[in-house]
């Protein structure tokens, strides 16, 4: 595949503060890394450590205060942003599975994945397909009809999901997707992600508090304020989902 050997997602230095003088909060300090295509990485620190922040900023929602980004080889930021239509490349290239699951209230778990795919330019009855096959593959296809109030909050957390790679995109970025998960859905979950970091070689990055699933983690970044530690390689455990490996 083309640029297969090439990082994903790049940064270099980046720094994010917030506020000025007194109040300024250093949320990221010259923060560098780098994850390759088909790498699942762990995010891990305290809390207040800057994960969220690192999160927003590599899914383009957030404004670094200084460094360098590329996506998939392109300069996106360099002390400021490069790119013309940062939502396009959020929609294309980015999934996000945000801390709460933030479906829309008035559209129901099916709508909520669909609708992705159709504002990425599928066909309703092709978006209601693919948005039928995840949710079902998450356990939550009988939920299909169910408008998000109604259903628990694990159920939430997985339509969420499923919207959040309903594009196939090639950056997957995830904010404690397990926290609201027993342990087999958590394992369903991030079978999931494997799978699709291994299939479409995506880059997926999961900030987790949960070692239960650390082992799924190709390399695990620890922030300590707003700075990176260390990147600690974790050894997959081979065929840890009971897939058949090719
Ligand atoms: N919008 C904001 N305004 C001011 N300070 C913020 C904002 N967002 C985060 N912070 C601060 O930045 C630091 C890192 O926060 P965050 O990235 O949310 O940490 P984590 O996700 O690791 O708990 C914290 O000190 C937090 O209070
Ligand atoms: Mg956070």
């Amino acid at each position: 595949m083309n640029g297969a050997d090439r990082p994903l997602v790049e940064l270099a230095g980046i720094s994010k503060h917030f506020g000025e003088g007194d109040t300024r909060v250093d949320a990221l300090s010259e923060v560098s890394m780098s994850v390759m295509p088909g790498e699942i990485v762990g995010l891990v620190g305290p809390s207040g450590s800057g994960k969220s922040t690192l999160l927003n900023v590599i899914a383009c929602i957030l404004e670094p205060s200084s460094g360098r980004m590329r996506i998939e080889g392109k300069d996106i930021y360099d002390n400021r942003w490069l790119k013309g239509n940062l939502r396009r490349l959020r929609l294309d290239k980015i999934g996000f599975i945000f801390q709460f699951h933030n479906l829309l209230p008035f559209l129901n778990a099916l709508e909520n994945v669909a609708m992705v795919r159709e504002l990425a330019g599928a066909s309703s009855a092709e978006a209601r397909a693919r948005a039928t096959e995840l949710l079902d593959y998450l356990g939550v296809g009988h939920r299909k009809a169910a408008m998000p109030a109604t259903i628990s909050g694990g159920e939430a957390q997985r339509v969420a999901i499923a919207r959040a790679i309903a594009n196939r995109p090639r950056i997957i970025l995830a904010d404690e997707p397990t926290a609201a998960l027993d342990s087999q859905r958590a394992g369903i979950v991030m079978d999931l992600m494997s799978q699709v970091a291994k299939e479409q070689q995506a880059a997926v990055i999961v900030v987790s508090h949960d070692e239960k699933i650390f082992n799924r983690f190709h390399r695990i970044f620890h922030l300590r304020d707003g700075r990176l530690e260390t990147v600690e390689s974790a050894p997959v455990q081979a065929n840890a989902s009971g897939m058949q490996e090719p």
